[in-house]
């Protein structure tokens, strides 16, 4: 894992966005993996902003996302997939019908979860995923307790995740969906580059246990440990809990 401690959301954003910038026009039809969620906003912000200036196109890519909730509206704006077309997707140059995610209003969702494990894998694989991290230690919606080498499947949420995605769901967390299709632990750990950007001081614990912590099902972002091509990106608060802060700092300078 390379880990970066970084001054501000604005570096943090301009080096997600280097990677992906850099990967595509290395491979304009590279595969993309996109996050939900708070952390990669500003992410997209500078994606939006190259775009615009003519420096990155996604013309020829292809993006999955992560997962997606169960039962809610298509036109939910909650949905994950709106989501993304509002803030990234929407706003570029992608190909109509290449941005996908899970489908979250199949009739049956564990079927859908397996159609979308195998278009992933149809596809090769993504190339570069970017990710978050939720305060109980789950990446995309795999929560604690789950198989670190799982496929995507259907999940019941935690309270906890239901709790922080209320602010979403004007605080009411009756509203946040029980339920979610998502990417697999092990079919994150397929994707061929990781970026994960952690930013505020209720991520610090689950940053802690996720790079420095024993590998459990409890902090399921442990499975990181095992990729050989991660990239975290916090700030000084989501650093906060990390005992080898020094080591990372010289080694990330030292790069
Ligand atoms: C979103 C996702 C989640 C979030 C995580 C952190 O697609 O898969 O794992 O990345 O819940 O959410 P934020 O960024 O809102 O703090």
């Amino acid at each position: 894992m390379r880990v970066a401690i970084l001054s501000s959301s604005k570096e943090i954003a301009n080096i997600a966005a280097d990677m992906y910038t850099d990967l595509l026009a290395k491979k304009p039809d590279a595969v993309l993996g996109l996050a939900t969620g708070s952390s990669p906003l500003q992410v997209y912000q500078e994606l939006v902003r190259r775009f615009e200036a003519g420096q990155v196109s996604f013309a020829k890519a292809r993006a999955f996302l992560l997962d997606e909730y169960v039962g809610l509206p298509s036109d939910h704006p909650e949905g994950y997939r709106n989501f993304i077309e509002q803030k990234i997707a929407g706003l570029v140059d992608f190909a109509s019908g290449a941005v996908v995610g899970p489908e979250g209003q199949a009739e049956d969702a564990q079927e859908a979860a397996d159609r979308y494990q195998k278009a992933i894998e149809d596809e090769g694989w993504v190339d570069l995923q970017i990710l978050g991290i939720g305060t109980d230690g789950h990446i995309a919606f795999n929560e604690p307790g789950g198989s670190l080498f799982s496929t995507a499947h259907t999940q019941v949420l935690t309270k906890q995740t239901r709790q922080d995605n209320a602010r979403f769901f004007d605080d009411d967390i009756s509203q946040v969906p029980t339920m979610a299709i998502t990417q697999g632990l092990g079919t994150i750990s397929k994707a061929k580059k990781l970026v994960l950007v952690a930013e505020g001081k209720q991520k610090a614990q689950a940053v802690a246990q996720m790079v420095e912590g024993a590998v459990s099902a409890m902090w399921p972002a442990t499975v990181l440990q095992f990729h050989n091509d991660v990239t975290i990106l916090l700030d000084e608060d989501a650093a906060s809990e990390l005992v080898l802060k020094d080591h990372y700092r010289a080694v990330w300078d030292a790069q």
